[in-house]
């Protein structure tokens, strides 16, 4: 990595409630030990992970020194050192009150310490926390708290916890984290968007034909299938990050970069997606479920078998949402994200209008539209796919090429991962790329119909084979209007 230009941010407490869950092992802790790394975390503040195990500090330091050890190779040993001594461990359940006073005690010690209490557990722990943490009077000085995604399975649990952590957390100190929203593309979508005149003249139905955002990952389910077949894509995925992503594609421009300028921008787009229900489900959205096949080179097995039972939940979902606004009346917004697909990618392509008229010979070749594809993983960059003329003498021939902006190649830096920056974030009180209450509402006025269509149809998801690109209604969801998937993978 290059030298950082990145600030200290002020010393902090920062508590992760689920700190021995896969999350806080394999995303958190590696997060903060970069941005340490980067001398961004003053070393008064400190890390301390909270759990039921009876874990001891050395324990749990442990743990933590293997979660770093990838990156800790070839960092002199007194700076890794230098961060585990930052790390503390305290054994605490949310619903007993053991060792409450004592962690009390602990944080009392600096008082002038941002406090910052993440969690990263079941949602349904969100409410019994928070209301120890009020009923001990931690919420104290500058303290934050931070949700991790999903809030609740469907609109009415979203509500009960948003209400629950409202009455001790104000919502200027409540942080709903979607860490798509840190990833670095999609924070330079604003800055393509707003940034140069280029494109927002453009940007509307007028030339836009259609706009596909594709999660495709080749992970299956494996350990999380507890929490997975709760859950589904749509809770996954779909409610949160795609719908994240669709609005940072979507919006308005916002007046300022401001917390609440940029909220009140997204919480219009998704105020205004069209219902999907049970008069149009079957039409719009696709659901499948991973049959056995091969990921990666290697057979894997079908996700049924992978929990060990029979389940009618999605590990794929394909569909088409519209924004009914003036900005995007009729353009198609294909949406699609699975697990055990071919190769593991995100990437939002949107799909200019053709030309009205070509003044080229046939034999030419063919005028392909211009497309505008950004990479969100992996190989973050942006591409502009433009029509030129073949180099050379002989007939004109025409050629799709892309403009490609891959961004390590063009700054030749790392991009952080997503965490780095929203923790970093939180800690310094900066909400723009967190999701507000009524956003995270919004998105689920618009999923349930989806969900209850679903259930309430009784069919089960469409099989597709590990390794493919979905079930095949998911191609004829889109060749139906003509377009297709982006196959670029270049
Ligand atoms: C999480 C989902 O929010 O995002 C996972 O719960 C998914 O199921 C993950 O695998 C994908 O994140 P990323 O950053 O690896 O694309």
């Amino acid at each position: 990595m290059t030298a950082s230009s990145s600030q200290p941010v002020e010393s902090f407490d920062l508590v992760i409630y689920g700190g021995t869950g896969d999350l806080a092992v394999r995303k958190l802790l590696p997060a903060l030990f970069h941005r340490f790394l980067d001398g961004q975390i003053p070393r008064s503040s400190r890390i301390v992970g909270v759990a039921r195990a009876a874990l001891s500090h050395e324990d749990y330091r442990n743990t933590v020194s293997q979660s770093i050890s990838k990156l800790a190779a070839g960092v002199p040993a007194e700076q890794t050192a230098a961060f585990l001594d930052l790390i503390g461990y305290r054994s605490l359940d949310a619903r007993k009150d053991d060792g409450w006073d004592e962690f009390a005690q602990m944080l009392s010690e600096r008082p002038d310490n941002v406090r910052v209490f993440y969690l990263s557990t079941s949602p349904d722990l969100f409410s019994a926390i928070c209301q120890r943490l009020g009923s001990y009077g931690l919420n104290q000085g500058q303290s934050r708290v931070v949700l991790e995604k999903p809030i609740g399975h469907d609109l009415a649990s979203a509500n009960k916890i948003n209400d629950d952590v409202g009455q001790v957390f104000s919502e200027s100190q409540t942080f709903r984290i979607d860490h798509y929203l840190g990833k670095e593309t999609v924070q330079n979508l604003l800055a393509l968007r707003f940034g140069n005149a280029l494109f927002e003249p453009l940007w509307n139905a007028e030339h836009i034909e259609h706009v596909q955002i594709t999660v495709a990952e080749t992970v299956g389910v494996g350990h999380r299938a507890g929490y997975y077949d709760g859950s589904g894509a749509m809770r996954d995925m779909v409610q949160n990050h795609i719908l994240q992503l669709l609005c940072m594609v979507a919006m308005e421009p916002p007046a300022a970069l401001s917390p609440d300028a940029v909220r009140d921008e997204k919480l219009k787009v998704l105020r205004s997606l069209k219902p999907i229900d049970d008069s149009n489900a079957a039409q719009l959205t696709v659901r499948g479920q991973y049959r056995a096949g091969v990921a990666e080179g290697e057979s894997v097995k079908g996700y049924q078998d992978e929990l060990a039972s029979k389940s009618h939940t999605e590990t794929f979902v394909a569909l088409k949402a519209e924004i009914a606004n003036w900005r995007w009346a009729g353009v198609p917004f294909y949406l699609r994200t699975g697990k055990r697909l071919p190769e593991r990618v995100s990437e939002i392509v949107v799909t200019f209008r053709a030309v009205p008229h070509s003044i080229f010979d046939p034999s030419s070749g063919p005028l392909q539209q211009n497309r505008l594809v950004l990479r969100l993983q992996p190989d973050e960059g942006v591409k502009l796919w433009l029509t030129i003329k073949h180099p050379g003498p002989g007939g004109l021939r025409l050629r799709h090429v892309p403009l490609d902006m891959s961004f390590v190649e063009a700054f030749g830096v790392q991009q952080p991962d997503s965490y780095e920056r929203l923790l970093m974030d939180v800690v310094r009180g900066n909400p723009t790329l967190f999701m507000r209450r009524d956003e995270v509402e919004a998105a689920w006025l618009w999923a349930d119909p989806i969900l209850a269509a679903w259930a309430n149809s009784g069919d089960a998801p469409k099989p597709y084979t590990a390794g493919t690109w979905g079930p095949s209604a998911a191609v004829a969801l889109i060749e139906r209007d003509g377009s297709t998937w982006n196959e670029d993978t270049e």
